[in-house]
């Protein structure tokens, strides 16, 4: 087997890339694709670490067996079971058919609820161990970390943590898999995108994962997509914290709704306003143009936020709409606000705006400004005292 999907001498890398798939979850678009991370390690006995979705079951088992022969697999430690990892446990299981199946209570309860599988499976409680014979995997619950039922798994010997979905990005590999064997930089935005997505809504359980996972020695951490992290491992765990604190970098998002061009020249002039005071990086996103995963995405990373919408059938327009529902779903916090509504008649959407930002708790740069019908240079003033507040409170 090629060097490089061996992790150590007794760690090695089944996983596959997915190129085909547009749409994770059917919803989060895949320019890039997606990995399904798998792993094996190799004591006296051999336990295989999640699965991978089941249109790559046979490059699965394909890899396995280019790993290790004919030797059989012992465990099959299922960390997660979101079907893109669980989804080829039951054929994994024809090919091995005396494996046994490890996971906690939930874990089996859902294996059952998916694949009727109730046989020949070992439920493992918080901080349990299962040696392996030179090796040993010990468990440690975190649940939420994205599912209910979601653990991780630490390698003792190797100090080696396979931690499911945490750590993971968005984007398939390019022929290495640890950081150190490649250019990692395009996997950064990545993961980003990937917690504003998936795991975004769960920053209290990331916080509890990390602290429980504190005292551990982890030197190299096996997500279940995208790279391995060795190399940049502590810029890996500070994103994650920083992430799942709400705590955004310096910067501003302006992310608008615009039917004719006036409120989108309202953003525009917000964002002339923000960089005359002195603010980098401004990032515009046109709701009806950039996709809700990058908008959330730099949402996440950024501090400050400005929401502009016209109104529309008495309310915000759809996309805004759809934006402040992802935002509440993700109960983001921690975020300097402004935002502004356009109208023709009778104004709804300033009004709206402003009082998301209240509901969210959001530390407010000023009053919602409005503009009535088509733009117009007017609003200068309001515009530049709003930026200077911006800045200010960044
Ligand atoms: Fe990659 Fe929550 O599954």
């Amino acid at each position: 087997m090629s060097d490089i999907n061996k992790i150590n001498r007794f760690v090695r890398y089944v996983g596959v890339n997915d190129r085909k798939t547009h749409l994770f979850e059917n919803l989060w678009p895949l320019p890039q694709g997606i990995s399904y991370n798998a792993y094996l390690v190799i004591g006296e006995k051999i336990a295989l670490i999640d699965t991978v979705e089941a249109a790559y079951t046979q490059a699965l088992l394909d890899k396995i067996s280019l790993a290790v022969g004919n030797r059989p697999l012992d465990y099959l430690v299922i960390n997660h079971m979101e079907p893109d990892h669980s989804s080829s446990v039951n054929v994994v299981r024809q090919a091995y058919p005396d494996i046994q199946i490890v996971g906690n209570a939930k874990t089996l309860q859902m294996l059952e609820g998916y694949y009727g599988i109730c046989k020949g499976t070992l439920e493992v409680k918080d901080g349990d161990n299962l040696c392996l014979g030179g090796e040993s995997l010990r468990f440690y619950l975190t649940p939420m970390v994205h599912w209910p039922e979601t653990m991780m798994t630490y390698c003792e010997q190797e100090h080696l943590l396979f931690s499911g979905d945490a750590f993971g990005a968005f984007g398939a590999l390019n022929g290495a898999v640890l950081d150190q064997d490649m250019e990692p930089e395009a996997y950064w935005d990545e993961m980003y995108r990937y917690y504003a997505n998936i795991v975004g809504k769960y920053g209290s359980p990331v916080q509890k994962a990390l602290q429980k996972l504190s005292g551990l020695d982890i030197q190299v951490i096996c997500p279940t997509h995208g790279p391995v992290w060795k190399k940049e491992l502590k810029k890996v765990i500070a994103i994650y914290d920083k992430l799942s604190l709400y705590e955004g970098e310096k910067g501003v998002v302006i992310a608008y709704g615009t039917m004719y061009g006036n409120t989108a020249r309202t953003a525009m002039h917000m964002a002339e306003e923000l960089a005359a005071s002195g603010l980098a990086p401004i990032i515009m996103h046109n709701l009806s143009v950039s996709p809700l995963s990058d908008v959330l995405r730099d949402i996440f990373k950024y501090k400050a936020l400005v929401i502009g919408s016209p109104t529309y059938n008495a309310g915000l327009f759809p996309p805004v709409e759809a934006l402040l529902n992802a935002l509440t779903a993700r109960t983001v916090k921690n975020r300097v606000y402004a935002c502004f509504g356009s109208f023709t008649w009778a104004g709804a959407a300033a009004k709206k705006l402003q009082e998301f930002g209240n509901t969210m708790n959001w530390d407010s740069a000023g009053e919602a400004l409005e503009l009535k019908q088509g733009y117009s240079r007017e609003k200068t003033e309001a515009c530049s005292l709003l930026a200077k507040s911006i800045v200010a409170k960044l």
